[in-house]
């Protein structure tokens, strides 16, 4: 029998009287179930957060790292069993999977350490009107309170963990979502925070699970007024709905994007294909962060287009437990939404690089060249195993149509001409651009933000933590 996941609440496993199955995306095989939580049961993991909020925030930084150390040594432990649930559950490769959970650890590690190093200041008045001199603020740094932290399936303990241990930290409580696909291993990441917590005899409730359907419980969850700062990842519709309801509380969103890879005459164009393809295509497609589209300079379009062709043939395409590059993709919903851009754009007129195939969920790296503006897929994230190649008649051109996306993630930049890498870096609107090298995030203690509807707020260990943290001042007067 598939084994029943329970929630973390006030420090117990916890059932709930339904239950959601997960299968897998890759066979269709039962992988386990999750519980589906009722608002009352939200109500208990809010309420004991609250309760515990006080007693946690009261411990010292040194304490508090010392737990989030603990866990990560126990993801460390478990890297290979919970990558290997993760591989199924979100049809990642293996490896890639198991480097999720380590790359976790990593991220947990540097947050108890940054955490030791949050400072407040000291502000002297004096700058305005003479009575000011007498000033004195004390400026200190404290937690939001309760933390709601949201992640997507394609990363469900990375970008968990990247949003609890910050939380944490800082002194704030926790109350985490994970995706509905990618909750069996949400909870296996709850249990290392469990385990640790309980073994350091942390107040109960510091840290809780909610599972059940974002469609269902979402709206219920970042509504709660016990809630005092949302911390999102995932699609940019779902976000902005997030972003109304969370009235005037601070949240962070970290959405979709359309990053461009611009390619000049100048670049190393080997190098480029082989950074463009790996940042394209790792993991089908599914990153945030995945190379969407290439501007070229027309002059090198065609031996670039060649030299990703040569690329993409050497992909491995199949199962995620055989370490495929290439795997299928989350759902059929996904599938067939990829299916369509593919087709609209051939309908336009671009050209199939790569022929286009697909076997219920896995698509076949797909390179389409010659895609022109009015294209659905030269403007929309497939979040799949497509590439677009579009051509450009000058550097202008590309910066334009780069901008014109609605999103504003990353972009990459290949040439050799840094002062032209640098003018070009400051002209396109996004929050990170990599030169000579594929968009990515990272690496984890680097700011990590969009621009336009790619999100709100600053990630990033350091980032994060200050994003989780309000300041208070305190004014003296002295004589
Ligand atoms: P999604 O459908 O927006 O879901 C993300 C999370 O939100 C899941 O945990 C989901 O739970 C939950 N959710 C759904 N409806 C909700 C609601 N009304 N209120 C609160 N939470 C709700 O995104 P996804 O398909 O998992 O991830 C793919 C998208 O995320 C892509 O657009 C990608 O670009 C973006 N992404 C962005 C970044 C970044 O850092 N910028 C990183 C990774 C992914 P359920 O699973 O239960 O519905
Ligand atoms: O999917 C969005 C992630 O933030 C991307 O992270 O660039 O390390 O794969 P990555």
């Amino acid at each position: 029998m598939a084994k029943q996941y329970k929630n973390y609440v006030n420090g117990e496993w916890k059932s709930s009287q339904t239950e959601i199955k997960i299968y897998t995306p890759a066979t269709g095989d039962l992988l386990g179930s999750v519980p589906a939580m009722t608002q009352a049961e939200v109500d208990q993991v809010y309420a004991a957060a609250k309760e515990a909020q006080p007693a946690w925030r009261a411990l010292s930084y040194l304490e508090r790292a010392a737990i989030l150390h603990l866990v990560a040594d126990i993801l460390e432990r478990d890297a290979e069993k919970i990558g290997t649930v993760l591989s199924k559950e979100v049809a990642k490769g293996h490896k890639a999977a198991v480097s999720e959970v380590v790359r976790t650890a990593e991220i947990i590690n540097y947050a108890a350490e940054e955490g030791l190093r949050l400072e407040g200041e000291v502000l002297e008045g004096g700058s305005f009107e003479a009575a000011s001199k007498k000033k004195i603020a004390v400026v200190r740094r404290e937690p939001v309170g309760l933390v709601l932290a949201i992640s997507p399936f394609n990363y469900p303990v990375n970008l968990a963990a990247s949003k609890i241990a910050p939380a944490l930290i800082a002194g704030n409580v926790v109350a985490f979502k994970p995706p509905t696909q990618g909750s069996i291993s949400g909870i296996l990441l709850a249990q290392a925070f469990a385990e640790a917590l309980e073994e350091a005899g942390a107040p109960n409730g510091v840290f809780n699970t909610i599972t059940g359907r974002g469609s269902v419980i979402g709206d219920y969850i970042v509504e709660h007024p016990a809630v005092n700062f949302i911390n999102f990842t995932g699609s940019t519709p779902i976000g902005e709905g997030i972003g109304k309801l969370a009235g005037m509380r601070p949240i962070m969103l970290e959405l979709g994007g359309k990053d461009s890879a611009i390619v000049l005459e100048d670049a190393d164009l080997k190098k480029a294909a082989k950074d463009i393809v790996g940042g394209a295509l790792s993991y089908s497609g599914q990153r945030c962060t995945a190379v969407k589209r290439v501007l070229v300079l027309d002059s090198v379009a065609d031996e670039l287009t060649a030299l990703i062709q040569a690329e993409v043939a050497g992909l491995s395409v199949g199962m995620p437990e055989d370490d495929a590059f290439i795997t299928p993709v989350i759902d059929t919903a996904s599938a067939d939404f990829i299916e369509g851009l593919v087709k609209d754009a051939v309908d336009k007129g671009a050209k199939e690089v790569n022929a286009y195939k697909r076997e219920n969920n896995l698509i076949w790296p797909t390179v389409l060249a010659d895609v022109t503006t009015d294209m659905r897929v030269a403007w929309e994230e497939p979040f799949g195993p497509v590439l677009p190649i579009i051509r450009v008649a000058s550097v202008e051109e590309a910066i334009k149509i780069s901008n014109e996306s609605e999103y504003g993630l990353q972009a990459a930049v290949f040439t050799n001409d840094f002062p032209l890498a640098f003018n070009i870096a400051e002209q396109l609107e996004v929050g990170t651009v990599h030169i000579n090298n594929k968009t990515q995030r990272g690496t984890d203690n680097f700011p990590f933000l969009g621009a336009k509807k790619s999100g709100a707020g600053v990630q990033g260990v350091k980032y994060s933590i200050e994003a989780m943290t309000t300041v208070k001042s305190v004014v003296f007067d002295i004589k």
